[in-house]
């Protein structure tokens, strides 16, 4: 983020503070309980969204060698996503071209070949088949056409996207628009080392996880003993451009750092920026790592999802922050970190995800609502509908019996 659009918002979040306001979506909306228990529109989400849309695997950093690679089967195409020899970030339908096995069967390492585990037919990180025993027995074919069905991948910014249709496009200029193509740059998302990464399976619907990350009107009850109290939850700053958003949190170390001259204010240590990219991801650069956050549905289960929480550490930044202490030093505290992050998600935020869909999936409640000062709710869930094609969900002045 440039530093004059990091002054912009620190001044905005200090003019909240000052007034005691707060970001205004200019009324409020009902959101119909079924967006998180309607099989037919989870399906539809599954197929137009996840299954054939580039989906975001990891940061550069997940592959930085040659013969680095990591699989995923979250979006129903099982993945080999590779850095070849040239340093080329490839992915690849992980079954085997002989009778469809998976290929690679560790979540991430480093190989110059990768074995079916079935028959011992072999790939290079280019996919290409470079090795198949006792070809004499098993017949003539042509290699050169039985290497593994190359999935559309680009890397950019230093996130790896893949999509998991093969005849799927690769539309990034979409996807992140001219506003995070042009933010995204300057944070050096490339250079982030992976630390930790955690998986949590929960009883509610992906949207539902989504929700707990759209407003930070929880903090003062929720958080209570955690994120309040490095936090002013009752502020944010918020941006959207089409299916684009953008919010930033404001943090207590703001009250100093506004007293320091403009040159030295730094959007992260004043606040934490959170990206939204469609449809699932959550991405929170902070100021020594980037916390991503993936809610990825169970398919053929809208009251189920299991949510992808890693943490990366941004070497750059943290020796500017703490440059008296070793890099191992750092990890550690940025570990400690992470698993705070983490179980504050699984621990507070989760809970509440899964008692809502509790009473989603009773039926008994029709809808839900979402204030003025929740506007990254009222966004994206226009979003969602918008794409399917369903009515917007309507601002209101007031929630009254008849709204
Ligand atoms: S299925 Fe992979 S070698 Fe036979
Ligand atoms: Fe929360």
């Amino acid at each position: 983020m440039r530093h004059d659009e990091q002054v912009r918002l620190i001044k905005q979040l200090c003019a909240h503070l000052d007034a005691g306001t707060n970001v205004d979506a200019g009324g409020l909306r009902r959101n119909p309980t079924s967006a998180y228990t309607d099989l037919a529109q989870a399906e539809r989400e599954w197929n137009e969204w996840f299954r054939t849309k580039p989906q975001l695997l990891g940061l550069s950093g997940d592959l930085a060698e040659p013969g680095a690679f990591l699989t995923n089967d979250d979006y129903g195409t099982p993945i080999l996503a590779t850095r070849d020899e040239d340093g080329v970030f490839r992915a690849f339908v992980n079954s085997c071209r002989h009778r469809g096995a998976l290929v690679e069967t560790e979540a991430r390492g480093v190989k110059r070949r990768f074995t079916c585990p079935f028959h011992a037919w072999s790939y290079d990180a280019a996919g290409t088949l470079v090795g198949l025993p006792k070809p004499d027995h098993f017949g003539d074919v042509d290699r050169e056409c039985l290497g593994l069905v190359e999935l559309p991948a680009e890397e950019r910014h230093g996130l790896l996207f893949v999509n998991p249709d093969p005849a799927g496009e690769m539309d990034l200029d979409w996807l992140l628009g001219e506003w995070f193509n042009d933010e995204f740059s300057p944070w050096d998302f490339g250079e982030a080392h992976p630390l930790t990464s955690v998986e949590y399976d929960t009883a509610c619907n992906w949207k539902l996880a989504m929700d707990t990350f759209g407003e930070t009107y929880h903090f003062s009850t929720l958080h209570s003993d955690t994120l309040a109290l490095s936090f002013h939850g009752a502020v944010q700053c918020y941006d959207e451009d089409g299916h684009l958003h953008r919010m930033v949190l404001c943090k207590r170390a703001i009250d100093d750092m506004r007293h320091l001259p403009e040159e030295d204010w730094d959007i992260t240590v004043a606040g934490l920026p959170i990206y939204w990219i469609f449809p699932n991801v959550i991405l929170m650069p902070f100021e020594i790592g980037i916390f991503l956050v993936r809610a990825v549905p169970t398919p053929g289960d809208p009251t189920r999802h299991v949510s992808t929480v890693d943490f990366y550490l941004r070497p750059a930044a943290a020796a500017k922050r703490a440059p008296e202490m070793e890099l191992a030093d750092i990890s550690e505290f940025a570990a400690n970190i992470a698993s705070n992050f983490s179980s504050i998600i699984r621990d507070e935020d989760y809970v509440m995800s899964a008692s809502q869909q509790t009473a989603a999936n009773s039926g008994a409640l029709s809808d839900i609502v979402f204030g003025r000062n929740e506007p990254a709710l009222h966004h994206y869930h226009n979003t969602y509908r918008e794409l399917l094609g369903f009515e917007p969900l309507p601002l209101l002045d007031a929630v009254t019996a008849e709204a």
